[in-house]
């Protein structure tokens, strides 16, 4: 791994290993505690361009903490390559350091619309996508796509190559098809061909929930770093840890957790600070149910906190719960992985 600076565009990173754009759990709350327990380079969810450009209230609620966040790169979808621009310009002066541009969302809902991983089978629009919004905003143009629409049309190498030829600064790439969904593997190999075809970083992702995983990602895939979403679930210190982790000798992975309970004050405290009463409830279960998984009593903890409605009462069984005793168990539990 080495220590050199990877750069996106003019952004210098010292970190090689970043939180995935997650729906419905890469809020600013989340993300900020990521931060807090390391993290260099987050996403933000993804964002709709036409929610943004025709001044959805809930799309722009979305925006309104993007200044806060360095280096943040602000997620959008859609089909329409003026509307991308004019929304990418909209996140630009909200204070993004980087617009990403999501081509690889499966979800059916998305891809009718051509966006998503629809634009991996439309690589002239994608490629006026990459080249519109390149054209319009000063900060770092970056894609996030998968390995092709299906088995048979797997085209990243090509496509990457295309983005890159549009004046994209960072692919990241999720090691499957659309078509998988998220069944079977993700194809490390594969990414390795579009590492050698390109100038620009690219980003390996899929499947990683460990120093060793990332380890093995890297070697097999020769990636500029990697991208880790679900395994950072209820584990937002994960970033952190291996990025740490791969900054260390060959296989060395016995690193540090923080304190669960001084994670999960923190990440409450974020949230009741930036949502409303009822969504402050409906976040901070769902995240204390996450972070509560696989640990002692955690069925019994997980039915009081769906019966409760305040914000106080959950911080107050969060703190019961996560106590020095639990988290041990906890730890012992993940260094076994
Ligand atoms: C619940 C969920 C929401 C996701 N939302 C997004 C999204 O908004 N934008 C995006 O590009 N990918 C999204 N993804 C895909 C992830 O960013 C990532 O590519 C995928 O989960 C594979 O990486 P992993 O194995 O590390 O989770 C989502 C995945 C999940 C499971």
């Amino acid at each position: 791994m080495g220590s050199k600076p990877l750069f996106i565009g003019n952004i210098r990173l010292h970190k090689r290993v970043f939180l995935a754009p997650l729906a419905g759990i890469t809020d600013f709350p989340f993300r900020q505690t990521a931060r807090m327990f390391g993290a260099e380079l987050t996403f933000t969810e993804m964002i709709s361009a036409n929610g943004i450009v025709f001044g959805n209230q809930k799309t722009l609620a979305m925006l309104k903490t993007v200044w806060k966040e360095k280096p943040l790169a602000v997620q959008i979808f859609g089909s329409d390559p003026e509307l991308m621009a004019e929304a990418a310009v909209v996140c630009k002066d909200f204070g993004a350091s980087i617009i990403d541009i999501n081509m690889g969302c499966p979800q059916k809902k998305i891809v009718k619309t051509g966006a998503g991983a629809a634009l991996m089978k439309r690589t002239k629009i994608a490629t006026a996508i990459v080249k519109k919004v390149v054209k319009k905003v000063s900060v770092p143009v970056s894609c996030k796509i998968r390995l092709g629409w299906d088995h048979n049309t797997i085209n990243v190498v090509e496509f990457s190559k295309r983005m890159e030829d549009a004046g994209a600064s960072m692919i990241t790439i999720h090691g499957r098809t659309r078509a998988q969904m998220f069944s079977g593997s993700a194809r490390w190999d594969m990414i390795q061909k579009v590492k050698a075809s390109l100038s620009i970083p690219v980003i390996a992702n899929g499947d990683i929930s460990s120093v060793k995983e990332a380890r093995r990602c890297l070697q097999i895939s020769g990636a500029d770093g990697v991208m880790i979403g679900r395994a950072a679930i209820g584990k937002p210190w994960l970033i952190d840890m291996v990025s740490k982790g791969l900054e260390m000798e060959d296989n060395k992975t016995d690193l540090e957790i923080p304190p669960l309970h001084r994670v999960v004050t923190y990440h409450l405290d974020k949230i009741q600070e930036f949502y409303n009463e009822k969504i402050q409830v409906q976040t901070a279960r769902k995240h204390l149910a996450w972070y509560s998984k696989g640990m002692k009593n955690s069925s019994a903890f997980r039915n009081q906190i769906f019966r409760t409605d305040d914000i106080d009462t959950l911080k107050a069984l969060a703190k019961d719960f996560f106590t020095p005793e639990n988290e041990e168990r906890n730890i012992a539990k993940q260094a076994k992985k």
